[in-house]
């Protein structure tokens, strides 16, 4: 093996002077987001549970996670998956009770995990007790405030009042039936609320101080660069405004200023408890402005999407790792490669790499023709999947997995239309959805579904589901499911500081020097690379004399 000099390089010369051992669990916390209708059914109705989830602790403890965060578990017509909330402070009585909450909270407290719930205050659902009383209520009636109702156009307001577009397609109006029109940046089943109310703020607070008495460590805050919004004439015409990102804070919808109040005011209540409950914003927003959500006056966190959205190249992921430690000199930085809104990592990164288009968009493109074209390569998908998750549990800062992921499971893209429970894809014909990363994991090889109920789940898992089920993974050393179990622990052992050099080296390697000279050492080039003298702490994929493989990543001690 041919040896290599190396050279350290410093990102920033305050974060190099930083060595100091973080004592906040959230700074570097492993977060593992349970979509709850997916991940374990005990009662054999197809949906998973509350008591579903309390019977996994086991499985979670062995994982090595610090906390989990539950997607909405509220009563809900699952017009969007649950994120249509009738009821924020209860527990869907098809997912069980307050009691199963307390049972589930306290098994994962018991466990030592740490528990977040999702808070989705930028709308309510359509069926909630709010909405229905401002239907009835009628034209200029106080109940219509606490969302965002507007006069329509026409003679008898039969047209919405501007051309603005849904998130999920179609115009954000729909009518009341009375020549007014609420506005709903999602489905037309999430009227958006009104954040000028006192009602509305005083109904969160009370919210957040809800589950907070319930034991809850966190919340993870629903598209919290929402919520303000400037609906003043004139409006501007759509296309003025189709792109959301702006790094000044001047759009009519997202990322206005004046939303950190509402985060200043929630700190107050969140640091109330002792000890201080955490928060992490779904901020979708310019980089510069991440920071913000991230500051301890405001969430304290802010899901760092850059990561999620890179495409499998060195450079790539050399910038977002750039902009996110930057980040960690004022505030926090969070990683993620997946979540339930997206493709699966393994198969964004097994098709092919476009130069002119992301691998988000490739990937949806391939959905919405049900997998048929461009091909996927699912192994070498995975392979970049194992090297990948090194890369981000290597790195300074938080991490998110979303439940799946630990198991390499590819996006399900053939699920038949008239099964698909997603707004997306009944509101547009550009997309199919988000289905494919939803579908009810496996837990067993066999089974109606396999292990995740004694029944078929809602969503159909497909056959090649069983190689990739949990029992599998556990008796086969190389599994995916190990690779995140060994580097999980090495994380807590490994990376105690935040500190991180980038080394020196050819283009197609990505190479960085973490606390006590460990190195994270990944090759995204096509023929092996020389690995310095050393040990190996761990390796995402075989090794042998000619260095590391394509595709591979390694942490290591260098000599
Ligand atoms: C973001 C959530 O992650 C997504 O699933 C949901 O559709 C929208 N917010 C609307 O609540
Ligand atoms: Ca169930």
């Amino acid at each position: 093996m041919r040896h290599t000099r190396w050279v350290t390089t410093t990102i920033d010369q305050d974060h190099q002077a930083r060595t100091a051992v973080s004592t906040d669990l959230w700074r570097t916390a492993v977060v593992y987001q349970i979509y709850p209708r997916s991940f374990a059914d005990s009662n054999g109705d197809g949906i998973g549970d509350l008591p579903g989830i309390t019977s996994r602790v086991p499985y979670l403890r062995s994982l090595g996670v610090d906390a989990v965060w539950l997607s909405p578990f509220y009563p809900s017509a699952l017009a969007d998956g649950g994120y249509d909330v009738d009821d924020h402070r209860n527990v869907d009585p098809r997912l069980g009770t307050l009691g199963d909450f307390d049972a589930m909270i306290s098994a994962l407290h018991g466990a030592d995990i740490k528990v977040i719930v999702d808070i989705v205050p930028n709308h309510t659902s359509n069926r909630h007790p709010w909405f229905r009383e401002a239907l009835t209520a009628g034209r200029g009636a106080p109940q219509r405030d606490r969302y965002l109702f507007r006069n329509g156009l026409g003679l008898r307001g039969e047209q919405p009042p501007n051309d603005w577009e849904s998130m999920f397609g179609g115009s954000a109006w729909a009518p009341a039936g009375d020549g007014q029109w609420y506005f709903h940046c999602f489905a037309a089943e999430q009227p958006d609320l009104n954040w000028e109310n006192d009602e509305v703020r005083e109904d969160f607070r009370r919210t957040v101080r809800f589950w907070a008495d319930r034991g809850v460590d966190g919340f993870r805050i629903d598209v919290a660069h929402g919520l303000r919004k400037d609906l003043s004439e004139p409006y501007l015409p759509w296309d003025e405004i189709a792109d959301i990102i702006r790094p000044d804070g001047s759009h009519p919808l997202w990322d206005r200023d004046d939303v950190h109040e509402i985060y200043a005011d929630w700190r107050r209540i969140f640091d109330s408890y002792d000890p201080p409950r955490f928060a992490v914003g779904e901020a979708s927003v310019h980089p510069a402005r991440r920071a913000r959500y991230a500051s301890a006056d405001s969430l304290g966190q802010a899901f760092n999407f850059a990561m999620q959205d890179a495409d499998w190249r060195p450079e790539d992921y050399r910038e977002v790792i750039n902009s996110g430690v930057a980040d960690m000199i004022n505030s926090t930085t969070s990683w993620l490669l997946g979540c339930h809104d997206t493709p699966r990592v393994a198969t964004r990164y097994g098709l092919p790499l476009e130069e002119d288009r992301p691998a988000q968009k490739v990937a949806r493109q391939w959905l919405l023709a049900d997998g048929a074209t461009p091909r996927l390569d699912p192994a070498l998908g995975e392979r970049r999947a194992r090297a990948a998750i090194m890369i981000l549990l290597a790195l300074p800062g938080s991490a998110y997995i979303y439940q799946g992921e630990e198991l390499g499971l590819q996006e399900v893209a053939d699920l038949p239309r008239e099964v698909l429970e997603d707004p997306m894809a009944s509101r547009t014909t550009k997309e199919k959805g988000r289905d494919g990363c939803r579908v009810p994991l496996p837990w067993s090889a066999d089974g109606p579904s396999y292990g995740f109920g004694q029944h078929v789940g809602h969503l159909p898992q497909p056959e090649w589901f069983a190689a990739y089920a949990v029992d599998v993974q556990e008796a086969d050393p190389g599994s995916m499911l190990n690779l995140y179990r060994r580097a999980l622990a090495l994380r807590r052992e490994l990376f105690v500081s935040d500190d991180l050099h980038w080394v020196e080296s050819e283009s197609s390697v990505l190479h960085f020097a973490r606390p006590g000279g460990v190195r994270c050492i990944t090759n995204f080039g096509a023929a092996p690379v020389a690995l310095p003298v050393g040990e190996i702490l761990l390796s995402s994929g075989q090794l042998d004399q000619s260095g590391l493989p394509s595709d591979t990543t390694v942490w290591m001690r260098a000599r």
